[in-house]
């Protein structure tokens, strides 16, 4: 590395780790001096908290909030390119757009791959780590030998690809690592908007805002409707889980953000901290007590084999025989979000939820405030028998996987 070059990087450490207001006027002032911008392909950052990304003439620089690591991408056609390459704790560079790529698809919940679906960056996807994903036309393209299974332990092998995504910031970091995290932001359509995250690395920024604006726009209007239905309570709802004897209420706030975007209401506050456990008697009854007064629960339970989880399953967990005290299920309203699924530890509702938001909106209005004539995407109602009906299946993949999906837009007055 030349000194020039080597005086470059350490400047561009300084902008980059050091001082992000002076970058961005360093930015604003490389903007400025060319006529055409940056390269005249940019995504903006709207909704999102955890991710940034900041545009050169010749490169961009994408920064995980939640893990605090820098991506410097480089166009590929730059001298730059050929001259630069990083790999520190806290910044890596990349040659943009990637020649190709794989995925750690191993950790449960799983690696949100939609995101490269609506991109369509199927084509260059290598390698997946398993094959525990509910994308039907990803699997139909590894049925087809266009991807191969790697095992996550072999490093030697994952390091030859240009990039390695992962949905998880522990563990081992080879210089091609680079971390997409959606799921750790607050808000629905925050996590929805890492679409652009990834389209940095494939120059499709232009194709995620398209996909991005469609998600908010459709997720807007179904809230909107929502609150423009009045009833003279809102349902109140409980996400609930049971787990190694213990049952608790879930507080992550996206779930609780879909529940008032979907016009809702969700438990007290004071009652979602505590748990309960199902061998003490008294601590039992206080559940029961407030299960009482809640209209919707989400019952969030691990299944093994979700095809066989039922209302009965849900009920002895509870240790309730008979449910009639119960208005959630006098009035059928206990729901799971594993309709879709490939198997117990590859439910779509982690995928597709992700990116496409405003699905499981509508699933939510239609739990709340009931039409009968909408057939849900992920949830399943229980109190009315409902199964497991969607097991992905690569033969349903109805497009070449080198198209992109489009985003699925519910109809919304
Ligand atoms: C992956 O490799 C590790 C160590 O080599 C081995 O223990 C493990 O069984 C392998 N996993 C699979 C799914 O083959
Ligand atoms: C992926 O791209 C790299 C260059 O970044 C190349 O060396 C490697 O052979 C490619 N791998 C596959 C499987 O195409
Ligand atoms: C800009 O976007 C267009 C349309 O998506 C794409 O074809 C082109 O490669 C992009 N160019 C760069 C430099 O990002
Ligand atoms: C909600 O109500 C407002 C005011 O009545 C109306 O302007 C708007 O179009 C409605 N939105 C939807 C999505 O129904
Ligand atoms: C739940 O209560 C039972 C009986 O009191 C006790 O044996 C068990 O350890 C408790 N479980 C937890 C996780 O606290
Ligand atoms: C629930 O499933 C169990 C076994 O899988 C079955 O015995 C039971 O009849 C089912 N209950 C209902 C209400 O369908
Ligand atoms: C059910 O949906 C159909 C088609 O979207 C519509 O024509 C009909 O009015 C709806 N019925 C009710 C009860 O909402």
């Amino acid at each position: 590395m030349s000194s020039s070059s080597t005086l470059r990087v350490r400047l561009l450490f300084f902008f980059v780790c050091c001082c992000y207001s002076v970058f961005v006027v360093f930015i604003k002032r490389v903007d400025a001096a060319a006529p055409k911008g940056p390269t005249g392909n940019v995504s903006r950052v709207e909704d999102a908290e955890y991710f940034h990304i900041y545009y050169g003439q010749t490169f961009k620089v994408v920064k995980n909030g939640v893990d605090g690591k820098s991506y410097l991408l480089i166009q590929d056609n730059t001298k730059m390119a050929t001259r630069t390459k990083y790999c520190t704790g806290r910044i890596k560079s990349f040659v943009v757009p990637l020649f190709n790529y794989s995925i750690d698809t191993s950790d449960f919940p799983g690696f949100a791959v939609s995101f490269f679906e609506l991109l369509g960056m199927v084509e260059s996807l290598k390698a997946i780590t398993s094959d525990s994903i509910t994308s039907e036309c990803i699997l139909k393209a590894y049925s087809e030998r266009n991807i191969e299974v790697v095992n996550k332990t072999d490093t030697e092998k994952l390091s030859h690809f240009t990039a390695h995504f992962v949905s998880n910031s522990d563990g081992q970091q080879l210089c091609n690592f680079a971390t997409f995290l959606p799921s750790e932001e607050d808000a629905p359509l925050q996590r929805a908007e890492w679409i652009k995250y990834l389209g940095a690395f494939m120059n499709q920024e232009v194709r995620a805002n398209q996909v991005f604006d469609a998600v908010k726009a459709n997720y807007m209007c179904l809230m909107n409707s929502a609150a423009n239905r009045t009833t003279s309570f809102k349902s109140v709802v409980a996400w609930l889980q049971y787990k190694e004897g213990i049952w608790s209420f879930n507080e992550d706030a996206y779930k609780l953000k879909f529940v008032t975007d979907a016009g809702g209401e969700n438990i007290d506050n004071t009652i979602r901290k505590n748990t309960y456990n199902a061998s003490n008697p008294e601590e039992l009854d206080e559940l029961h007590a407030i299960l009482s007064t809640v209209d919707v629960v989400i019952d969030e339970t691990y299944a093994g084999d979700p095809q066989a989880y039922n209302q009965s399953t849900f009920l002895d967990n509870l240790k309730v025989e008979d449910g009639s005290c119960f208005s959630f299920l006098t009035d059928q309203n206990l729901w799971r979000y594993d309709k879709r699924m490939r198997n117990p530890s590859s439910i779509d509702w982690f995928d597709s939820g992700v990116s496409q938001p405003q699905l499981f909106l509508a699933d939510l209005l239609e739990a709340f405030f009931p039409t009968g004539n909408y057939t849900t995407t992920y949830l399943r109602n229980l109190a009315k028998d409902e199964q497991v009906t969607s097991i992905i299946d690569p033969q349903k993949c109805n497009r070449e996987s080198s198209q992109p999906m489009e985003p699925i837009i519910i109809s919304c007055q």
